[in-house]
């Protein structure tokens, strides 16, 4: 009997895969620094049983109507806006996500961002190649503080709590908001529920933590950023289009608030020209929040598991 086919859009470490390839077929796309052409896709997913896709692959409506075979969708990324999840369903495909293997990681990389971008170290780093180090001054590269100071996490999820968690040890005042309120999160960490329009103008640092949806599209726009203290450090760790993008240049480059940390963006990779790029308060990153060797090797095992469960007729670890 044929063994399914498994379609995977980057290279799966063989380590991992091999342990299924008595029963499933795998065919990868192998070329790491490019994604998948489109077309090339289509005529994949209209024989594949399965799909492990990643965050930057747009698996739509029109890939999704061919997919005559398709059982799963497994997304290796807890968010997983990259797939049009009604055309999914209408289908009876099963989409699957990799939520809580990368909670502390991606919650490690926020706060290293966090830190970061406070304390200039991107700036300082690239002062001292550049030689421009000639002697030490009380206010050379003085950034903010972190400790004892208002955290406002928006999005009290897996991540969000653990970001919270880290904040509780720095001293910080947490508030949070967030679609509803999270009772046994305040017993637990210790934090304050407060409105988004309160959140923006008490925190010190506004983090968002939220998914992509209609709901949370643009929400961080010139208006959030108005309401934010002039000092106020903005930093993203969820996706890109939260954010209004040309209303966080001019309120960086206007002094409306003083620096962002940002883990995703809008369109990625973003270009090396972009306005963003060109800002000194700006800490940028390429979409590494989940990227240790060791959570992106359990979100591979987390997609497997998925995948095989799915394809023996068992109900998947984490569907959507
Ligand atoms: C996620 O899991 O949604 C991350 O953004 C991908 O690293």
């Amino acid at each position: 009997m044929k063994k399914p086919l498994v379609y995977v859009t980057r290279n799966i470490p063989t380590e991992l895969s091999k342990a299924y390839e008595e029963k499933f077929t795998f065919f990868c796309w192998e070329e790491e620094e490019t994604p998948v052409p489109r077309e090339e896709l289509r005529k994949h997913l209209q024989i594949a049983d399965a799909l492990i896709c990643m965050v930057s692959d747009s698996i739509d409506k029109l890939l999704i109507k061919d997919a005559d075979h398709l059982k799963i969708i497994a997304n290796l990324a807890v968010g997983y806006d990259n797939i049009c999840i009604e055309a999914a369903k209408s289908r009876g495909i099963i989409v699957t996500n990799t939520p809580d293997v990368l909670t502390e990681t991606t919650a490690d990389l926020g706060f290293a961002l966090l830190l970061a971008t406070a304390r200039r170290l991107i700036e300082a780093n690239n002062f001292i190649r550049q030689g421009e180090w000639k002697e030490w001054s009380p206010y050379l590269l003085a950034g903010a503080d972190v400790h004892h100071k208002t955290i406002g996490i928006v999005g009290m999820g897996r991540i969000g709590k653990a970001m919270a968690r880290r904040a509780q040890g720095f001293g910080m005042n947490i508030v949070y908001h967030n679609r509803s309120r999270d009772e046994a999160a305040e017993k637990e960490l210790g934090v304050t529920y407060v409105s988004f329009h309160d959140l923006l103008n008490q925190a010190d640092f506004v983090v968002s933590v939220v998914p992509f949806t209609h709901e949370t599209k643009d929400m961080f726009n010139s208006h959030a950023f108005q309401m934010m203290k002039e000092t106020a450090v903005f930093i993203n760790i969820s996706r890109g289009g939260v954010v209004n993008e040309a209303d966080l240049i001019h309120a960086l480059q206007s002094g409306v608030i003083q620096a962002a940390g940002l883990d995703v963006f809008k369109e990625e990779p973003i270009q090396k020209n972009h306005p963003l790029l060109q800002l000194p308060n700006v800490v940028a990153l390429p979409h590494i929040g989940s990227a240790s060797v060791e959570t992106r090797t359990n979100m591979w095992k987390l997609c497997l598991d998925n995948v095989a469960a799915v394809l023996n007729g068992e109900s998947p670890k984490t569907p959507v």
